[in-house]
C-alpha cells in the first residue's frame, strides 16, 4: 500500500518513514530539502534494506501537487510534515508560515477531496493548549489564543480538517498533538539536523558537550515548580514515529469513531530542564557546562499530556524513558561530528 509522507526527509518524518517501511509500507516522500537532505534516504536505507520514492518540490507549487496526485493515484495515505516550524522566525515573516503551512494543507487535501477514501494524518502540536489550566492536559482542554504565527498554523490547519472532513467523507484524518520530539533513531543513521544554533533545549545541550557551544543557558529558575525551571513532556522520536502508524492504519482499517480526531502524544510524564540536565549528564558521563540565565519570552511553565485516548484508543504508549532518549540523541551527535 502507498503511503505518501511530506516532509519525509525530517526529523519526524525521516524516523515515521522507517517505521512504515518496517510495517510494510511502499513510502513516496515529497520533500523540498529546505531544512533537510536527500542523504537521509541513504540512513533510511541503512535502517530498513528497502527503497523508496522520493520526489524534491515544493508544495506551493499547486500544479506540481496536482500532477504528482495523477501519477501516484493509487496512493492511500498521506502523513503531512511538511512545514515550517521555527515560532521566532514565524513571528518576523507571517505570510511565509501562513504559506508554507496554511497555503499547501489546503492545497493537498483539494487533491484528497477528488478521491474515493483518503487516510490523512495531520502533524499538530501541544503548543495549541498554551498554558493549559490543568495538568495532565487532555485533548479536551480548550485550544488558546495562539503566541505566534506558527502555533496558530497548527490551530488554523485543524480547524481547516475538521471543516473539510465534515463536507468530504472520503477523507479521514487525524491530527497528533506532539509533545517535545526528541532522540535519535537507536542506530544513530538519522536523527535531528537543526541548521544554525538550535533554538530547542536538546541538541543545544549536545552541541554543547560536544564542544560546539561553549554553554547552555537555561531559561528562568523561577518558575512555580518543583525545582523553578519549566516542565515539558520530552517523548521519543521513534515513540511518536510509530504512533503516526497507528493512527494510519486505524483510518485506514476504518476503526476511526469520528471522520476527525484529534490524540495527544506524549509519555505522559513531564521532566524540568533540571532534570533533563541530570540525565544528560547519567547517560553521556559527563558533566554539562550551563547558568541560570533570563526567562524566555512566550515560554509556558508546565505541559505534559495525558495520554489516555491514545492509549485506549489506538493501543498506543510511548516505550522510552527520558534516559533512552538522550542517550540516542548523544549517540547520534557524536556520530554527525566524528
Ligand atoms: C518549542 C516551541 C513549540 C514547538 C516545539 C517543537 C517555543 C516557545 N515553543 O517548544 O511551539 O512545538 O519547540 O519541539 O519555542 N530551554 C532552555 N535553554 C535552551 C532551550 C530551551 O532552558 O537553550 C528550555 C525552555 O525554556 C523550555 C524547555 O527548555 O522550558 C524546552 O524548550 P524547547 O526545546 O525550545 O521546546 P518548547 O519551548 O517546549
Amino acid at each position: 500500500m502507498k503511503i505518501l509522507v511530506t516532509g519525509g526527509l525530517g526529523f519526524i518524518g525521516s524516523h515515521t518513514v522507517v517505521e512504515l517501511q518496517n510495517k510494510g509500507y511502499e513510502v513516496v516522500i515529497i520533500d523540498n530539502c529546505s531544512n533537510s537532505s536527500p542523504d537521509v534516504i541513504k540512513g533510511i536505507r541503512n535502517i530498513t534494506g528497502k527503497d523508496l520514492i522520493f520526489e524534491k518540490f515544493d508544495l506551493r507549487e499547486k500544479d506540481k501537487i496536482k500532477e504528482f496526485f495523477k501519477r501516484h493515484n493509487d496512493i492511500e495515505g498521506v502523513i503531512h510534515f511538511a512545514a515550517s516550524k521555527a515560532v521566532g522566525e514565524s513571528v518576523e515573516k507571517p505570510l511565509l508560515y501562513y504559506e508554507n503551512n496554511v497555503s499547501t494543507l489546503v492545497y493537498i487535501l483539494q487533491q484528497l477531496a477528488d478521491k474515493t477514501s483518503a487516510s490523512f494524518i495531520f502533524s499538530s502540536s501541544c503548543t495549541v493548549y498554551g498554558q493549559a489550566d490543568e495538568l495532565p492536559i487532555t485533548e479536551d482542554a480548550p485550544v488558546k489564543v495562539a503566541e505566534s504565527p506558527y502555533g496558530n498554523t497548527k490551530q488554523i490547519g485543524e480547524e481547516i480538517i475538521r471543516d473539510t472532513c465534515k463536507v468530504y467523507p472520503a477523507i479521514k484524518a487525524i491530527a497528533l498533538r506532539y509533545f517535545n520530539p526528541i532522540g535519535a533513531h537507536p542506530s544513530a543513521e538519522i536523527g535531528e539536523l537543526p541548521i544554525g544554533v538550535p533554538q530547542n533545549l536538546i541538541p543545544f545541550i549536545t552541541q554543547t558537550a560536544i564542544g560546539l557551544r561553549e554553554q547552555l543557558s537555561v531559561f528562568g529558575d523561577d518558575y512555580p515548580t518543583t525545582d523553578g525551571t519549566c516542565i515539558r513532556d520530552y517523548i521519543h522520536v521513534v515513540d511518536l514515529a510509530k504512533a503516526h502508524v497507528v493512527a494510519l492504519q486505524r483510518l485506514l482499517e476504518g476503526k476511526n469513531t469520528s471522520n476527525y480526531e484529534v490524540f495527544n502524544v506524549g509519555t505522559g510524564t513531564g521532566s524540568s530542564v533540571l532534570e533533563v540536565i541530570q540525565s544528560f549528564e547519567k547517560v553521556s558521563d559527563q558533566k554539562l557546562n550551563y547558568k541560570i540565565a533570563e526567562k524566555r519570552e512566550g515560554d509556558i511553565t508546565a505541559a505534559y499530556a495525558d495520554t489516555t485516548k491514545a492509549n485506549n484508543e489506538l493501543g498506543w504508549s510511548a516505550k522510552s524513558s527520558l534516559d533512552d532518549s538522550l542517550s540516542s540523541a548523544w549517540k547520534w551527535e557524536q556520530k554527525i561530528r566524528s
